[in-house]
């Protein structure tokens, strides 16, 4: 097992199909080509685009990223391609776009699938060596970009529909490669696992019935889910004790989407509070805690939780036991 850092994020390394695409992405990155990054949802896209810079001639020069699908179209454009003091009502002053900022370095477009077609004409111009002015300016802009684009959608399928332009696809995918899901590629799930896991508590430890189950499980959510299935596990390890298999709690349900910690307790607590019907002394049985622990854990996180909702009623207090 490897451990790589790229731009500040890890990456364990474990599998013989993930250490000949990170060989792949060292060539990659010594070439100006455009790279598109395919895979599922969750399984390191980022990682491996920003290991194309790092390991670049570029790696000194600025790494600019964008998501595609983070922010609305009109704003996209301003973003890229920047603006003039009065290009709309609300540009008090000029800000430069992305584009500008990445000069002589590397842009990374994630989620490019989202881009409109509209967007995408302009894109493809740019890449393919036309200045473009600032939304409301005169001046030509002129920029020596490397973009590296990632896409956890079918783009060959949105062609079909004409919801992404086949021109500015050859274009990103001068080079390609596709991360592959986790189910593909078993041998990194207990180092991955191992890695969240130590990451909460160096001593923790899963016992063989939890580390068959993370195998067998089929990972829909790629490193995200099992890296909160992980953290949720965390929570609830007793000291001295491995985790075992329903510590884990694999189910087919959508990955949870909280990587908050207090999140992931809470969601713990009260899946399983509601499995015993509020029964106090047997949900810390099932959670591997004390009942006093269980208790001091629901004062904390009752009014605690981010998102401002509190424990439901039904749980805020002791269940008499007729
Ligand atoms: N090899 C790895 N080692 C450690 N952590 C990893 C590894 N690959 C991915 N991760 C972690 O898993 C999470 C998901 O990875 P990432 O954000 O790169 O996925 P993605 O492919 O960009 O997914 P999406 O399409 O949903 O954006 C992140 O928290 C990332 O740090
Ligand atoms: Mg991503």
């Amino acid at each position: 097992m490897e451990m790589v850092e790229y731009l500040g994020l890890r990456a364990v390394i474990a599998s013989g199909v993930m250490r000949q695409l990170f060989d792949l992405l060292k060539r990659i990155a010594q070439s100006e080509a455009a790279l598109l990054i395919e895979g599922e949802s969750g399984v390191g896209k980022e990682i491996a685009a920003r290991a194309v810079h790092a390991l670049s001639p570029r790696a000194p020069r600025p790494w600019v990223d964008l998501s595609c699908g983070a922010l609305p179209e009109h704003l996209i454009e301003s973003e890229l391609f920047g603006y003039e003091r009065g290009a709309f009502s609300g540009a008090h002053g000029a800000k430069p776009g992305l584009f500008e900022l990445a000069h002589t370095g590397t842009l990374f477009l994630d989620e490019v699938g989202e881009l409109d077609l509209r967007m995408q004409v302009k894109l493809l111009r740019v890449l393919d060596g036309a200045p473009y002015y600032r939304l409301g300016g005169t001046r030509k802009v002129d920029v020596d970009v490397r973009v590296v684009a990632a896409t956890n959608a079918d783009l060959p399928d949105a062609i079909r529909e004409g919801r992404f332009r086949r021109d500015l696809y050859h274009r990103l995918a001068q080079l390609r490669v596709r991360v592959p899901p986790l189910r593909e590629r078993r041998d990194d799930i207990l180092p991955l696992a191992f890695y969240f896991l130590h990451g909460q508590n160096p001593e923790a430890d899963l016992d063989p019935e939890a580390r068959q189950a993370l195998l067998d499980h089929s990972w829909p959510g790629n490193i995200r889910e099992l890296r909160n299935v992980i953290l949720r596990a965390a929570v609830l390890s007793a000291p001295g004790r491995p985790l075992n298999a329903a510590h884990l709690d694999l189910s087919d349900d959508p990955p949870m989407p909280a990587e908050n910690l207090g999140e992931l307790e809470r969601h713990a607590i009260l899946r399983v509070l509601r499995a015993v019907g509020g029964h106090r002394q047997q949900a810390a049985d099932r959670l591997g805690i004390s009942r006093r622990t269980l208790t001091r854990r629901l004062k904390e996180l009752d009014g605690a939780d981010r998102a401002g909702r509190s424990f439901p009623h039904e749980f805020a207090h002791e269940k008499q036991t007729p």
